[in-house]
């Protein structure tokens, strides 16, 4: 039976490192379904095309070619990881993940990818909609300053130019979007554990989950 670990969490909880080192440490695939998004989010936006032009979305999306590599993408043959990463990009993003054309077509992905795999998933809905029967399901809380000041020196350190504030304010406004959203909501399920990790190091937070990996598949 594969091992499926689900990391669910508003944007800047510390998911994307500990799903990383959680994966790294277990030997498991590591699939960011934020990335995903943000990939159709910079697709959309740079055709112009408005959130209400369902049929012309559905249309643009059948042309545009995912490819799961572990722990990267590969769209429409080129790489464009460093793209998707910018503030700007992660408001497209949550913008058009709202729209159930959006999320059909990378719900579906996202399943084919980590069906059978031993594998670390991180996202919005992935213990809740994507994954449901998910072996370990764990959701990562933060206060948003926590959250906006991880963010901030992540991207310092890359080198992108930004700014505390427009990162705290990307990070209330996102917050707001994904929460309120009709379909798949930001949510934590009932079932998960939910870890704060606002006065941890995420290298505690993955000691932790890793322990309750290692009891739930029997590792
Ligand atoms: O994890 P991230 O910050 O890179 O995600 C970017 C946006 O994508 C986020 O604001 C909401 C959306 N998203 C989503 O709706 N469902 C997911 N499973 C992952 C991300």
């Amino acid at each position: 039976m594969p091992c499926r670990i689900a990391i669910d969490g508003p944007a800047g909880s510390g998911k994307t490192t500990v799903a990383k080192l959680l994966a790294k440490r277990l030997g498991f695939y590591y699939l960011d379904t934020g990335a995903m998004y943000r990939i159709v989010g910079l697709y959309l936006k740079n055709k112009n095309i408005s959130e209400t032009a369902v049929e012309k979305i559905k249309e643009e999306l059948e042309k545009l070619k995912i490819e799961f590599f572990n722990g990267t993408f590969v769209v429409n043959g080129k790489n464009i990881d460093d793209e998707i990463r910018t503030p700007e990009v992660g408001i497209y993003a949550s913008k058009y993940a709202s729209l159930p054309v959006v999320r059909e077509y990378l719900t579906k992905l996202q399943r084919e990818i980590s069906l059978h795999e031993n594998i670390v998933v991180e996202g919005r809905d992935i213990g809740t909609v994507v994954i449901p029967d998910a072996e370990v399901k764990i959701f990562l809380t933060a206060s948003p300053e926590a959250r906006a000041k991880r963010r901030f020196k992540e991207l310092r350190e890359k080198g992108v130019e930004v700014e505390y504030e427009e990162i705290l304010n990307e990070i209330i406004i996102r917050d707001k979007q994904d929460s309120e959203r009709k379909i798949a909501p930001l949510r934590r399920a009932d079932d998960a554990i939910e870890i704060d990790t606002t006065n941890y190091t995420l290298e505690e937070v993955v000691n932790e989950i890793f322990e309750v990996v290692r009891k739930k598949c029997r590792l």
